[in-house]
């Protein structure tokens, strides 16, 4: 018995990097996954077949698709295609994302509304075409993807310049941002739905992220590893009933470590837990409710 035995996912930017070990893990606990991904390699090869394949091949059921997030004409299609196949969908998961680095004054129009649209645009396009489908079935999970780097650390003063670790880009972070306050304001819109919206904030090497490296940041120590697969499983357990009391709230997931941010306001306010080694959502369950200060679902 998988903990999301008959539940249906939808994952963009599945293909690769933490898209496509939240995609493998939700498979692995019985959901069957829609995987949806714009790349295909250098030979044609598409990254979402791929996974689709590794995900048939534990048993699970999945679909490749290959539109483009940021159109109505792609969103509305990938839910569609999704319900279509597997007649439900009660997980989304927006993982489709890319970079600009270089500073602001240095940006062109073009990658500032670029980035802008594929990140806030495309997660506003993918949950604007799944919530009727979730409100249909009265339950969903969507997991919006943000980041830490949505906000950077101002030092005390001016005076203090040591450390100071600089942002690689501030679109990536404006668009970091806005998913944040999309979050908190769409969970609070679903309130008295069975929808809930919360947001994962990761740190793992991906192709996007190669030279990603542990580092402390807020006081909190770098993690153990970087390993993509280590932060699916709180994204399971967010999709699981252990989490049906759990909304508008932002997880960091970074190899053994879970940060949970206690006050929207006040990002720097958190609490963390660590494990050496990976979560599974089982074990997640114990933690993270108490963590939150929210009742334990069933
Ligand atoms: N890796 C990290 O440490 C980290 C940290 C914080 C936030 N994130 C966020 O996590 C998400 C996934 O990042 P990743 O590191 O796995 O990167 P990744 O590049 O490995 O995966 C992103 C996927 O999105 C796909 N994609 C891009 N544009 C698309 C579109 N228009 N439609 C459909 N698919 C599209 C890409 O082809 C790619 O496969 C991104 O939003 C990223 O900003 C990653």
């Amino acid at each position: 018995m998988g903990l999301l035995d008959g539940q249906v996912a939808l994952i963009t930017g599945g293909g690769r990097g933490l898209g496509r070990a939240i995609s493998l893990a939700l498979a692995a606990e019985g959901a069957s996954v829609a995987i949806d991904d714009i790349f295909r390699d250098e030979n044609g090869v598409s990254v979402a077949d791929e996974v689709v394949a590794e995900i048939e091949a534990i048993g699970a059921r999945g679909l490749a698709l290959r539109e483009n997030v940021t159109t109505s004409e792609g969103a509305s299609a990938m839910v569609a295609q999704t319900v279509e196949k597997f007649g439900r969908l009660d997980i989304l998961v927006m993982c489709a994302g890319n970079m600009v680095r270089g500073k602001l004054e240095d940006l062109t129009e073009e990658q500032w509304d670029g980035l802008m649209s594929l990140h806030v645009k495309g997660h506003f396009l993918a949950c604007k075409y799944a919530i009727p489908q979730m409100k249909k079935q009265n339950s969903g999970s969507i997991i919006t993807v943000s980041s830490r780097g949505a906000f950077f650390q101002v030092p005390a003063s001016k005076t203090e310049t040591k450390d100071l670790r600089q942002p690689p880009s501030t679109v990536y972070s404006a668009a970091k941002a806005a998913i944040m306050g999309l979050t908190t304001t769409l969970a609070v819109e679903l309130w008295e739905t069975g929808i809930r919206v919360n947001s994962l904030l990761p740190s793992a090497t991906t192709q996007l992220f190669p030279e990603s490296k542990p580092r402390m940041v807020g006081g909190v120590p770098p993690s153990e590893s970087l390993d993509p697969a280590d932060v699916a499983p709180a994204v399971v357990f967010l999709s699981t009933p252990a989490a049906k009391n759990i909304s508008g709230k932002f997880v960091y997931a970074s190899g053994g470590d879970i940060i949970v941010y206690g006050d929207q306001l006040d990002v720097r306010g958190s609490r963390m837990v660590r494990k050496h080694g990976r979560w599974d959502a089982a074990e997640l369950a114990d933690v993270l409710p108490s963590l939150l200060g929210v009742p334990v679902g069933e």
